[in-house]
């Protein structure tokens, strides 16, 4: 390490990603570029850096150079960044002198067709993490102690799985349940398809291995109020009525299901006792009513639509064929209709079910979305079903005496106030998101907490078993162990710079600001979450965030806007948006957007930060000097920032920085705060789209202008 001017013995890892990356970028070319950027000494190209192989490279150079810094170019950081600082810290290197930077969901992935761009962004972003990573320092991690017990909320057939088995791996749990009764919604049920299993017969064992463990408390009637800590270590408050409890828990599950969507204002459901819903037909199976001699069921009701809920709840098909096939068993002369839109009847058991179905009479009529199904009432009372069988080309005028609706699963209030209290996110279709659908499919972003059943999308008994145990073993790995390493990003005060004023811990949410004898500020790295509030409240920038320290954010930033010497640009007229997003949902939604394609201006440039409380005056300032003509940032919806309020802290200075950039001539309008949650990616993608075409309707920053050149300007600072 060559003292202020950083290390000048960093190597560069390049992946293809097979051709997810490489069948955009030019990776030669891309080499080609890290080889000129000051303090790079090693740059190779791999076609999967993640791969053993890769892995493997990167242990050797870093041994045959001498390496003593390490950026990987690759896919997003929320996956692969531990694999790649394990891989480091293998070769003798600190973890923490690693930096990975994403060049497939943030750029090949959503700027395909502007390739030539996303080839200049991408030597762009790899300048940015070298400028970054050669002055990272090395930190260490602590190790947290981790409670030998666990929260599970929701007592449906996923929680209870997933307690039953933490259970018998002698971990106490906690069984939380906001009904008066366990089962979630199988316990509403009849029978199970496909197999048409009694549902109260199949819950029976698993509900009275809950109620006779040791060691499960279950609590019903009850929910979570509160949830503070972290991995190894969450204090949650479980309020059962007026009563509460607090519980200390090394990990949780969230399992609370969902509900069957109401299907208020659909085919007259509520104002004709004839036409009902799949669970009310259920009820009327469990307790033998009688069933009229024509029923129609009709599917995707509410589901699918254009606008709202534009989602296949995947379970209502199943479930209707298994009522259809049960009708004809009980009486083979009924007849029975399926109004489908496009029947899900995969996997060898329902296909089978579905083939029952036609065998035993069961008419499939297919309609269309333009042209829905008409339910009317006639002079008798009867209901009349009118329906255009898109497959025959002809018109039905059923009178069927039950009507039944086969709505979505959707997400319910307390799954809401829950995902509030942990702080984790929902999609746009109200479930709880997983940290990532293949590597990370039960798990959340956020350490020791993870997911199962319904909660996380529509899912039948036999998936709902599958993921409890997922679940449960994922959260069995910390609570073996007993202990966890906790990240080393933490605040860190230099004494020699610190004033005593104690702005750091006003703005601290977590109390992790302690006062010496002498009153002076200490931090506790225990407390201390690492969101970089404080960092940001400090007036004399003594508080600094390790892995994030302005000696740190500062050069990359320039490097994510400032050409390079030896780069030529293409479009230099264009403008250029510098993101900084937070690490937990804006930085999440971008890299959804780039799995789904979400395609958006290659000229937006995106810097990770913890929570956008760490963003200051200088970063935004430092964005507009360096090149940038509009800054965003960006955070967690309001009230779902992982740090309590940083993002409110943020949302008030950016109103701050606004009028100071009025001031100096920049323009208020061309700084924004944007609030998404990761299931946003397409809000995401248009708000990038939006931004930018604001941005461009103003043109490129004057940056001969008074704003970049009187020193009094440059040491504007807001706060
Ligand atoms: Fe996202 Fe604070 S963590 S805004």
């Amino acid at each position: 390490m060559s003292g202020d001017a950083g290390s000048s013995r960093v190597g560069v890892f390049l992946c293809s990603c097979g051709t997810n990356i490489g069948g955009v970028i030019d990776i030669p070319r891309l080499a080609e570029s890290a080889r000129k950027i000051p303090g790079v000494i090693y740059v190779e190209a791999n076609l999967h850096t993640c791969s053993s192989e890769g892995i493997a490279h990167i242990k050797e150079a870093i041994r045959a150079h001498g390496l003593e810094r390490v950026v990987v170019a690759a896919c997003t950081p929320r996956t692969h960044e531990p694999l790649f600082m394990a891989a480091v810290e293998e070769a003798g290197l600190n973890r923490y002198l690693f930096q990975m930077v994403n060049i497939r969901e943030h750029d090949s992935w959503v700027h395909g067709r502007e390739r030539e761009s996303a080839n200049e962004k991408a030597e762009y972003l790899v300048r940015m993490a070298v400028a970054k990573a050669r002055f990272l320092e090395p930190e260490e991690e602590r190790e947290v102690e981790v409670a030998g017990s666990a929260l599970v909320v929701g007592a449906g057939v996923a929680g209870m799985t997933a307690a039953l088995n933490l259970a018998g791996k002698g971990f106490q749990v906690y069984l939380i349940e906001k009904e008066a009764q366990t089962g979630g919604l199988v316990g509403k049920l009849h029978t199970l398809f496909p197999g048409g299993r009694d549902a109260r017969e199949f819950l029976e064992p698993l509900v009275e291995a809950v109620k006779g463990s040791d060691m499960i408390q279950l609590h019903l009637g009850s929910k979570v109020a509160k949830v503070e800590g972290s991995i190894g270590s969450f204090a949650v408050t479980i309020q059962s009525g007026s009563n509460t409890l607090t519980a200390e828990v090394g990990a949780i599950i969230v399992a609370t299901g969902a509900e069957a969507l109401t299907p208020e204002g659909y085919y007259m459901y509520g104002s004709h006792g004839g036409v009902v819903t799949q669970l009310e037909l259920e009820e009327r199976l469990r307790l033998g009513s009688p069933i009229p001699p024509t029923v129609a069921f009709i599917q995707c009701v509410g589901s699918m639509e254009s606008r709202g809920r534009t989602y296949c709840s995947r379970v209502c098909c199943g479930v209707s064929l298994k009522n259809a096939v049960h009708l004809k068993r009980l009486d083979a002369s009924r007849e029975v209709y399926i109004l489908y839109r496009d029947l899900q009847a995969s996997g060898v058991e329902l296909e089978a079910l579905y083939r029952e179905a036609l065998e035993a009479g069961v008419k499939f009529v297919n309609y269309v979305p333009e042209e829905q199904p008409k339910v009317a009432v006639g002079a008798d009372n009867s209901l009349h079903l009118a329906v255009h069988d898109t497959l025959q080309g002809a018109s039905l005028d059923l009178q069927p005496g039950l009507v039944v609706l086969a709505t979505p699963l959707v997400q319910h209030d307390g799954g809401r106030e829950l995902a509030g209290a942990l702080r984790v996110p929902l999609t746009q279709d109200g479930f709880f998101l997983e940290a990532h659908p293949k590597m990370r499919p039960v798990d959340f972003a956020s350490d020791g907490i993870y997911l199962c059943g319904s909660a996380h999308s529509p899912k039948g008994v036999a998936e709902s078993i599958t993921q409890g145990l997922a679940a449960a073993s994922r959260a069995s790995i910390p609570l073996t162990r007993g202990v966890v390493k906790a990240e080393a990003v933490t605040a860190v005060l230099d004494p020699d710079k610190c004033v005593g004023c104690g702005a750091c811990a006003s703005g601290c949410a977590f109390d992790a600001i302690e006062w010496t004898p002498v009153g002076m500020p200490r931090v506790n790295e225990t407390s201390c979450k690492g969101c970089g509030v404080c960092a940001v409240e400090c007036p004399v920038g003594a508080m600094q965030l390790r892995y994030f320290k302005d000696t740190q954010l500062l050069p990359a930033v320039r490097a994510a806007l400032e050409p390079a010497p030896w780069a030529c640009e293409t479009h230099p007229e264009r403008p250029v948006v510098l993101v900084y997003a937070c690490r937990w949902c804006s930085y999440a939604a971008a890299d959804f957007a780039g799995v789904m394609r979400l395609e958006y201006p290659a000229n937006v440039r995106i810097v990770l930060v913890p929570c956008s409380g760490r963003v200051d005056f200088s970063h935004i300032y430092q964005g507009f000097s360096s090149g940038a003509d509009g800054v965003v940032v960006a955070g967690c919806l309001k009230g779902q920032c992982h740090y309590v309020d940083g993002n409110v802290l943020a949302e008030r200075r950016i109103e701050a920085a606004r009028k100071a950039l009025e001031v100096l001539g920049i323009g208020g309008e061309r700084l924004d705060m944007f609030f998404c949650s990761a299931g946003m990616p397409r809000d995401f993608a248009q708000h990038m789209r939006d931004f930018t075409g604001r941005v461009q309707g103003l043109g490129r920053v004057d940056r001969a202008a008074p704003a970049f050149t009187s020193p009094e300007s440059q040491d504007a600072e807001v706060r």
